[in-house]
């Protein structure tokens, strides 16, 4: 079936979609509400039953494609998970230096979902003996993503590689390059750029509302408990001449390599660049310079030579006005999790990919939100919130606080696989990359900043020449 044909196959039997339920809820008088309700259920499942169908075919009709993963640990197993769900992948091979536990397991789970695939300790082995692959998920860590993922392209793969993009921003560039040279895919795994609730409020409400007015402040977080270091058993030691081979000086760093200079970036790196990536793509524009202090609070440097403890301040000169971001990661307390908070004159939105999360407030001075809430982009506030305020006694000194809107977007698929079905189905000549080689780098030249200017102990300014290859 054609691209259009599926389309209007998907459109034809939409009929009646999520919004429309919302925006009939939302403006109906309480009386009749019930049944009108059950009615509109009624025609609501029933559109759905039909969508659903509609999706099956078109999924049916997907090109098959054949895939190989690169990097079978934690992440890429995640990653595998998300794959399963999709349709018409095939699994070739599977490709990790951990042949006596990573490898293994792979390969045996895999082959209980019905893909005969073949094992590799090297890529370069994989590369030349597997000639009818036309994908490679990376999945290892990031001081091997340049290498890999350029030889995949090399090789005539599309690629999908994880963040961060390259532990340098040598590597980064050379991948950028590598893709534009090759011609080849490259997406790189800021999987929030998927997200359904991160375009709904990119798209509709920051874009197409300006619900908050002009966002002057953003702040964010990734607080994450106190961790032991990975282990692993003495059974599956990896011997010392493979791990040297591969960069790595022994178990402990190969199993926590995202602690060590050369290796991985630290938690900063890790965790933060998905949010910081997030605040350039809602603000519409890159830092302007950075101020970063970060330390070791907590561990010991000689196990965990990155910070532990990073506070970051981020200067923007958006297309609407000037705006100060900050961001904070630290290892030792998990309080309120993950997410971003974006500010404006208008009103504030509260988001992350954890959960439900996802919300919005309305600054009492702004102009009403009714279009909004009739159009389906943010929730009415809850009646019982509103009951419970307009009973409290407020002292003079304290503002109302703003009514909560949610996002009404339900996601209950695995994080990274709108994310992933993006890539192939770009793959496959059906949509465009939600995250190409030139956002991942714009991504790697803020975030890998926050490190030096640590070292440098200063603001570091950045030029916009810096974040285009
Ligand atoms: N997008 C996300 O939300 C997210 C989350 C976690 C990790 N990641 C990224 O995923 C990547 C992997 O992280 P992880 O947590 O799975 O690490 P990990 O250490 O658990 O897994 C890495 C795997 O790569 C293998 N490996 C190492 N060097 C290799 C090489 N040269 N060739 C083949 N295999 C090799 C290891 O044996 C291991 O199985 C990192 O880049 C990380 O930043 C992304």
């Amino acid at each position: 079936m054609s691209k259009e044909k599926k389309e209007s196959a998907a459109n034809e039997n939409k009929g009646l979609d999520r919004r429309d339920f919302l925006q009939g809820s939302a403006t109906l008088p309480v009386l009749g509400l019930f049944g009108y309700a059950l009615h509109k259920k009624a025609s609501y499942d029933k559109a759905l039953r039909e969508e659903k169908v509609a999706e099956e075919q078109v999924q049916e009709d997907l090109q098959p494609l054949n895939i190989a993963l690169l990097g079978a640990g934690e992440q890429g197993y995640v990653l595998l998970n998300a794959m399963l769900k999709l349709p018409n992948l095939n699994f070739k091979a599977v490709c990790d230096i951990w042949e006596e536990f990573n490898l293994k397991k792979t390969v045996n789970i895999l082959g209980k979902y019905g893909h005969e695939v073949n094992g590799y300790v090297d890529y370069r082995d994989m590369l030349e003996k597997e000639k009818d692959l036309d994908a490679v998920v990376i999945a290892t860590p990031d001081f091997w993503h340049a290498e890999h993922a350029i030889a995949c392209m090399e090789a005539g793969l599309d690629v999908y590689c994880e963040k961060e993009m390259s532990n340098t921003l040598e590597g980064a560039r050379k991948m950028a390059e590598a893709a534009r040279r090759t011609g080849k895919l490259l997406q790189i795994g800021h999987q929030r750029r998927s997200h359904p609730k991160y375009i709904h409020s990119y798209e509709h409400l920051l874009t197409e509302a300006e619900i908050l007015g002009r966002i002057i402040t953003v702040n964010g977080q990734w607080n994450r408990s106190a961790q032991p270091q990975r282990g692993w058993s003495s059974r599956y030691e990896i011997p010392q001449d493979r791990l040297k081979k591969y960069g790595f000086d022994n178990m402990r760093q190969f199993r926590n390599w995202r602690w060590f200079k050369g290796l991985g970036g630290g938690p900063i790196v890790d965790l933060g660049s998905h949010q910081i990536d997030i605040y350039n793509w809602f603000l519409g524009s890159n830092p302007v310079s950075v101020s970063a202090r970060g330390g070791h609070l907590y561990y010991p440097k000689d196990t965990h030579e990155w910070y532990d403890t990073v506070m970051v301040i981020y200067e923007y000169e958006t297309p609407k006005g000037p705006a100060q971001a900050f961001y904070q990661t630290q290892t030792t307390n998990s309080s309120q999790g993950y997410f971003e908070t974006f500010m404006g004159d208008q009103g504030t939105l509260v988001i992350s990919e954890s959960g439900s999360r996802g919300s919005l407030y309305r600054e009492p001075t702004a102009p009403a939100w009714d279009e909004w809430i009739r159009k389906g982009y943010i929730s009415p506030p809850k009646i019982q919130e509103m009951q419970a305020e307009s009973e409290a006694v407020l002292d003079v000194r304290e503002t109302l606080a703003p009514d909560e809107h949610k996002i009404p977007i339900v996601f209950n698929d695995p994080y990274h696989l709108p994310h992933l079905s993006n890539f192939f189905n770009t793959v496959r000549g059906l949509e465009t990359l939600n995250c190409p080689a030139e956002i991942g780098y714009e991504t790697a030249v803020a975030v890998l900043k926050v490190n030096e200017s640590i070292e440098a102990n200063r603001k570091l300014p950045f030029s916009e020449d810096e974040f285009h290859v």
